[in-house]
């Protein structure tokens, strides 16, 4: 089973739309496909599911299982103030140690109305994720210049498809 995270808890994100995108690229490739919204985590994660709330909440030990029984994980990032979303640092954090990423294959994919495609919270996030032991896809996906959140700026760009698709076959093989 492949997992894809959207890692904004912003509402109506192009985030959201791009993970539900990939998704439907995965599903149509017959591959089992689940999709975490990091803005369905619980609403009070900053508190309940970290340190000595570790495990305790039921909710978050659900999220964690999908992690655990995922064989690989997709994670669709936008860029924040210059690297990746603090509630995806939350998630991160709130998952066990050693940690259920630990092993699992990674791939990354970087959103951003600037130019940089979220390259620096790639490179921010590559490095949490070597550090929880997990591999990551060295086809990371950058793009860059979405003034829109409308998901057709994506989806009717012929480059942009090209670069998922061929991200997808890499991703499959890895
Ligand atoms: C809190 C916040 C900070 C942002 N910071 C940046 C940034 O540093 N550089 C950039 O190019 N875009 C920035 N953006 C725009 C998003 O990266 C862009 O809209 C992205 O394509 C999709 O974000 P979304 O999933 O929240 O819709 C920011 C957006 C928000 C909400």
């Amino acid at each position: 089973m492949i997992t894809i995270i959207s890692t904004t808890n912003r509402k109506d994100s192009l985030t959201e739309k791009l993970s539900n995108y990939y998704a439907s690229i995965l599903k149509s490739k017959n591959i089992e496909t689940k999709i975490i919204k990091l803005l369905d985590l619980p609403k009070d994660s900053l508190f309940s599911i970290l340190y000595d709330n570790n495990d305790k909440n039921s909710e978050f030990n659900k999220i964690k299982k999908i992690i655990k029984d995922s064989e690989k994980i997709v994670f669709i990032i936008p860029e924040y103030n210059g690297s990746f979303p603090g509630v995806l640092k939350v998630f991160i954090d709130g998952l066990s140690w050693p940690s259920e990423l630990k092993n699992k294959k990674c791939a990354l994919i970087g959103i951003s109305s600037g130019p940089q495609g979220c390259a620096l919270g790639l490179s921010h996030f590559t490095d949490i994720l070597h550090y929880v032991g997990a591999n990551i896809l060295s086809l990371k996906l950058k793009f860059s210049g979405i003034k829109n959140t409308d998901i057709k700026y994506i989806i009717e760009n012929k480059n942009y498809i090209k670069a998922l698709n061929d991200q997808i076959d890499k991703f499959l093989e890895f």
